[in-house]
């Protein structure tokens, strides 16, 4: 994560609120003051995994690709982005030069995003080129570095999010023979299988091992080369717990996001990206049972939120994406009080030349309706 910042963003990570200066308590009363405070330039951006009292004082929430379709709409002089790294990231290079994103602790990153660096990217790369005559389309999640996003912009690929995967890689499936979808090979698997793709087409490659554990000869045999990351929080969600509430409660509906493993997903009754998720439970009927394989706040939330119906986390361990609760309403004051005094922390900007090859694929996945 370290080497995401430069030495002026790493100086500038410091908690400085403590709990003797001020209570949690005060902390949200200074929070709903500021706020509207400077509300005429500040707009605050939550994802659903952020904590309640974080989400109090976010004016718009959604999910990855709502966010970003949100930045890129944004007038005011500074976004806070209550989200993880990657996100804040996206929404600098959706927002215009004199905007300013700010990500309230530095140290919000994604585990996943961190399982694809960019030199491994191109090493990987260079072993398919060899391996095969067809033409490889990349595409990545939307959950990795800009510098990522610079080599799928600069090799003709895309980029996409848990709610437009399938259509992005149809696009991508229309522009060549294969593709190359990296970090997370569970929505990678998950989405291809839906579209029609068996299994034994898709063949994983492990960075951590030579030419990632494939031959060339299994490289030009294969439709889908998937990459070997996940997110730790939903690769913890097993088939078993979807058998077990299943037997105790045959009424209840099993819904879990794609990035679950590929077993949990077949086993589950429906999938799809935390808005999905939402939209689905929000219009089903008073008395409906949901058992849900997402994280846990965003669950919590749904549960108190929906007291007519009942709404239970798939597992029963706790499911937390510990970088996403890095962001704490004392650090999102942090944020409002620097910018009160003129002198703004933790800025997310991504260089130029990189957030230049990172739009041409963000802007393909906008475009692609
Ligand atoms: P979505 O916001 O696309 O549902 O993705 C969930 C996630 O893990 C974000 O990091
Ligand atoms: Fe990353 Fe998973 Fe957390 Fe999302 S939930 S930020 S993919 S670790």
């Amino acid at each position: 994560m370290l080497d995401l910042f430069s030495e002026e963003q790493e100086d500038s990570y410091k908690p400085t609120i403590t709990e003797a200066e001020l209570s949690d308590a005060d902390v949200l009363v200074e929070l709903r003051k500021l706020k509207e405070e400077l509300k005429d330039k500040v707009v605050v951006l939550g994802h659903h995994y952020q904590q309640d009292d974080v989400i109090e004082f976010a004016d718009i929430t959604g999910d990855s690709l709502q966010l970003a379709r949100e930045a890129a709409k944004l007038d005011k002089e500074y976004i806070i982005f209550c989200g993880v790294h990657f996100m804040a990231e996206t929404a600098d290079m959706l927002t215009s030069k004199n905007q300013k994103v700010i990500l309230p602790d530095l140290k919000a990153g994604c585990s996943m995003a961190d399982m694809a660096r960019r030199s491994e990217i191109d090493r990987a790369w260079n072993f398919i080129q060899k391996s095969t005559k067809e033409k490889v389309v990349p595409v990545t999640y939307i959950n990795c570095a800009a510098t990522l996003k610079a080599f799928v912009g600069d090799n003709g690929g895309s980029i996409c999010t848990s709610s437009n995967a399938e259509k992005i890689i149809s696009w991508a499936l229309s522009q060549g023979e294969k593709l190359l979808f990296f970090p997370d090979q569970h929505l990678g698997r998950n989405t291809c299988f839906k579209m029609g793709i068996p299994l034994e087409d898709m063949v994983i490659y492990n960075p951590n091992m030579l030419n990632g554990g494939l031959t060339s000869e299994q490289i030009d045999k294969a439709k889908v080369i998937l990459w070997y990351g996940f997110c730790s929080v939903h690769q913890g969600f097993t088939k078993d717990q979807v058998l077990a509430i299943k037997k105790k409660d045959p009424e209840m509906t099993v819904i879990v996001h794609p990035e679950c493993p590929f077993d949990v997903v077949a086993a589950s009754d429906d999938n799809g990206s935390t808005s999905y998720i939402i939209d689905k439970i929000a219009k089903s009927p008073a008395g409906s049972k949901f058992a849900v394989g997402t994280e846990i706040n965003l669950v919590n939330r749904l549960a108190a939120q929906f007291p007519d119906k009942k709404i239970v986390s798939l597992s029963p361990y706790q499911c937390l994406c510990t970088t996403m609760y890095r962001v704490r309403p004392r650090w999102l004051l942090a944020s409002f009080r620097a910018i009160k005094e003129n002198k703004p922390i933790n800025i997310i900007s991504v260089p130029e030349d990189i957030a230049h090859s990172s739009m041409k694929a963000l802007d393909r996945m906008l475009a692609i309706k």
